[in-house]
């Protein structure tokens, strides 16, 4: 199926955010999207350079709090004008964000990914997932897919496309792909003497879960 416009959401249908059990600390009422507000999730293309800033910003924010890596304006520039990411917009606001990776060992992650607070829980993540997907699918066939997260969201999604949890080592031994840890909050008390998270092909430690979508039998 190729990536395109999905079908408008509208934050209206599903209730306030602030219904479910969000963790993220709760959002103030006129925070909220309005009613009027909904979205769109499209694949980017090499007119939409301009979002690259943007989405280095929600994710240098999100990287303060969330189990997620700040990313530069160059890289996230680069996969946006090639077409290998997913934007979620509201108007011209951008209000989710994810990106391929194509790493040595023919795999490929969806990476990046990122929703703003006030449109998490409404399907966002499942949308940019799902034009991920078809990108993976037209450009990438021989790769499979790999994913590293801590968030329950990206679990339970990856779970129903079918991935796995493997090992940290079986994820992939691209130490570029490893690098990318370094800008998590996390890496350094993770890679302190004692720390009991698992060891990577690169000799470091982590502690999210490592997915594994498997495409090529053996
Ligand atoms: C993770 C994140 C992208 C999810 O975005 P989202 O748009 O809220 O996700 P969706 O609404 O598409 O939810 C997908 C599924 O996960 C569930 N889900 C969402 N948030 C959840 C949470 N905190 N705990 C448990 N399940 C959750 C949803 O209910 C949905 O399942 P359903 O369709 O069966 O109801 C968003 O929370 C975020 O930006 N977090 C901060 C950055 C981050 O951690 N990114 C991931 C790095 S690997």
């Amino acid at each position: 199926m190729a990536a395109g416009i999905s079908p408008i959401g509208n934050p209206s249908d599903k209730g306030s955010p602030s219904d479910g059990d969000d963790t993220s600390g709760g959002q103030s009422s006129e925070k909220q999207p309005s009613v009027q507000s909904h979205w769109i999730v499209r694949a980017s293309d090499s007119n939409d350079f301009q979002y690259a800033p943007i989405a280095a910003e929600m994710l240098l924010r999100a990287s303060q709090t969330d189990d997620i890596a700040a990313r530069s304006t160059y890289l996230l520039s680069q996969k946006i004008t090639a077409g290998h990411a997913a934007l979620a917009l509201d108007g011209e606001q951008l209000v989710g964000f994810g990106y391929l990776a194509r790493w040595k060992d023919n795999t490929v992650s969806h990476s990046g990914m990122i929703v703003l607070e006030d449109y998490r829980k409404f399907g966002v993540f499942r949308e940019l997932k799902s034009i991920l997907m078809d990108i993976a699918e037209r450009e990438f066939a021989d790769c499979d897919l790999i994913s590293l997260t801590c968030s329950p969201a990206v679990k339970k999604v990856n779970e129903q496309l079918g991935y796995t949890v493997t090992s940290l080592v079986a994820l992939t031994d691209d130490p570029e792909f490893w690098k990318g840890c370094q800008g998590c909050k996390n890496f350094e008390s993770v890679n302190k003497p004692g720390s009991n998270c698992e060891v990577n092909s690169l000799g470091t430690r982590c502690c999210c879960t490592a997915m594994r979508l498997y495409r090529h039998e053996e």
